[in-house]
């Protein structure tokens, strides 16, 4: 069987609810296309209610969400800042904007995020060099939340602060709470790939109104409350625009469905491949529930008889997107020579890893067909 003919699946596309045309249509009709307006404080308004969180930002990107938040902290020039390293690079590139140093800390295999005990031995390490990190920013990865409270605990006594990386999370849980919840700040995404999108955005959430008020005046270019322009540091153009606002209205209606979705099509690729010999799923750690962003499926070569590789390009065949898992930072070309605590099982994930088609909108029949093309692979 080829692809040709057949309609490409993709890996995780949008998918409207319906609902979002009213809310834009309603921003146009107010005439407020602008980055200010009532659907942007009405989208962080619903968006609190929907994690709850007390204070949000929205803005135009996860990226922007996260510079924000190391702005805020005042991480500068030759700070440390501590990070995933299997991650997308969009969590990093702002601790290298404001000219910090990441050191990368590996991931755990329960839940495949940040490793508190690497955590604790390089925070102990570096405290016997009388170096104190400014921030730790950990990757919610895949939908699926890292083990906050045992990450807190390993910061608190070096008093450092924590920043949850959530752009992948929104709508998964940690012991019943929002992913993001326990730190002092997190950052979400609603690119076009994301479980909700708003075409691009992002969201800063945090328990402490102060610090969304400080990222708040940033995002506009740090403007003060005065009647002429005055400004006394240095801002960005980060805010998002009232008419993205209106989509996320819509699209956030429908979080809880396209969490199940999610969950759902995990669940047919474990039943359709899960007894295949050299396949595993990601795992789901007992302290939360993922949102299952992507599915991603672990192959052992040697057993299966094929890598992820041949797979990826099997599934390319027949019209198939898939991916491989986020290569670690420390193994990116632009990050050589920087510190990295650990790394074997991120690379291993790396070498084991595909994310299969996930998007909320993948017909049971298209599954089948993804499926079958990983079965027919084996014989
Ligand atoms: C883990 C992670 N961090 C950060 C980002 C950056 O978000 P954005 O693309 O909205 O800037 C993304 C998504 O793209 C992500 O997956």
């Amino acid at each position: 069987m080829t692809g040709v003919g057949n309609p490409r699946i993709f890996l995780s596309p949008p998918h409207q609810s319906g609902r979002e045309g009213d809310y834009i249509a309603q921003a146009l009709a107010s005439n407020y296309i602008t980055s200010l307006g009532p659907q942007v404080d009405e989208f962080e308004r619903r968006f609190c209610r929907v994690t709850g969180f007390e204070n949000a930002l929205a803005v135009s990107s996860g990226t922007a969400a996260l510079h924000l938040a190391l702005v805020v902290l005042g991480v500068g020039p030759g700070d440390l800042v501590l990070a995933s390293d299997l991650t997308f690079i969009g969590s990093i590139n702002p601790v290298l904007y404001q000219g910090a140093e990441p050191v990368f800390i590996d991931s755990e295999r329960v839940s495949w995020n940040m490793d508190p005990e690497l955590l604790a031995r390089e925070l102990e390490y570096l405290a016997s060099q009388d170096r104190k990190p400014k921030a730790v920013v950990v990757t919610d990865l895949y939908g699926q939340c890292a083990d906050l409270e045992a990450l807190l605990a390993v910061c608190r006594p070096h008093g450092v602060a924590v920043i949850c990386d959530s752009a992948e999370a929104l709508g998964a849980k940690y012991r019943g709470n929002s992913a993001g919840s326990g730190a002092l700040m997190a950052a979400f995404s609603f690119n076009g790939n994301k479980i909700i999108t708003t075409s691009g955005g992002g969201m800063l959430v945090s328990p402490e109104r102060d610090l969304i008020d400080q990222a708040r005046n940033l995002a506009q270019q740090a403007r003060e409350p005065l009647p002429y322009y005055e400004h006394r540091r240095i801002g960005f153009n980060y805010r998002m625009s009232n008419i993205l606002a209106g989509l996320g209205l819509g699209q956030l209606e429908v979080l809880e469905e396209r969490v199940r979705a999610k969950r759902d099509i995990f669940r047919r690729y474990q039943k359709g491949l899960g007894n295949l010999p050299g396949i595993s799923f990601m795992p789901e750690a007992a302290w939360g529930q993922s949102n299952r962003w992507l599915s991603v499926m672990m192959v052992d070569q040697a057993e299966f008889g094929a890598d992820p590789e041949e797979i990826r390009l099997a599934l390319e065949e027949q019209n198939i997107e898939s991916r491989p898992v986020w290569k670690p930072m420390h193994m990116q070309p632009v990050f050589q020579g920087r510190r990295c605590r650990g790394g074997a099982v991120g690379e291993d994930l790396f070498s084991r890893g595909l994310c299969l088609p996930s998007g909320t909108q993948l017909e049971q029949t298209d599954q089948q067909r993804v499926i079958q093309a990983v079965r027919e692979l084996r014989g």
